[in-house]
């Protein structure tokens, strides 16, 4: 799939069909991950990959009801949990480099957008899922302190896509030379 088509043709996708997605592909995915760029190369995302119903059903208890994505955290066959190692990406010799502090946000960012990317050339659908209560999903995950759950997408093949979400026009967000903003 040629790039831009991927980057046009992705869509968030909240309604899955149960078939399992072959361990190749998922191995695909996951390597779209590995070779996401991140702060110096510190590669501070890690993933915890979902398959057992039983552990799918609890993470799904840390989604508020109101989340769009709550019936495809149980629904999808997999769902994958990025997170991030607190403390190195952003850092030099233990000392944040930027008062931006740690940049795993960003890093997992980039990570999950290849997730999405990659996936989507593969069939698969995703949907970046953040609001969720992340202390709870730590505990339940047994995710350690030294590590932040950031976020989480069902994988799995679409039953249907929505339509593309209203983005803004080149002209309302870039400026040159200055920023020209509101
Ligand atoms: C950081 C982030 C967090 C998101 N969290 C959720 C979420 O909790 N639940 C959900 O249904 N969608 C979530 N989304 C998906 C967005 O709603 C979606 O990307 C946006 O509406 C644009 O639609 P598109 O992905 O089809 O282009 C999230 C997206 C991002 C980037």
């Amino acid at each position: 799939m040629d790039l831009m088509d991927a980057i046009k043709g992705r869509r968030s996708i909240r309604k899955y069909k149960p078939d399992p997605v072959p361990e190749e592909t998922l191995q695909i995915v996951l390597e779209a991950v590995r070779l996401a760029p991140s702060w110096a190369n510190t590669q501070c995302c890690e993933v915890i990959v979902l398959k057992d119903s039983k552990v799918k059903s609890r993470l799904a208890t840390a989604l508020p009801n109101t989340n769009p994505a709550l019936s495809s955290v149980t629904e999808a066959p997999i769902v994958l949990v990025l997170c991030g190692i607190k403390g190195i990406s952003g850092f030099y010799k233990g000392q944040p480099r930027t008062e931006k502090g740690d940049w795993l946000m960003f890093d997992i960012g980039l990570a999950m957008q290849n997730l999405c990317l990659a996936a989507h050339g593969l069939g698969l659908g995703t949907v970046v899922v953040g609001n969720f209560n992340h202390q709870k999903a730590a505990e339940i995950l047994g995710v350690p302190q030294n590590i932040e759950v950031v976020a989480m997408t069902p994988l799995g093949y679409p039953i249907s896509a929505g339509g593309a979400p209203k983005r803004k026009e080149i002209s309302e967000f870039v400026f040159y030379e200055k920023y020209s903003g509101k």
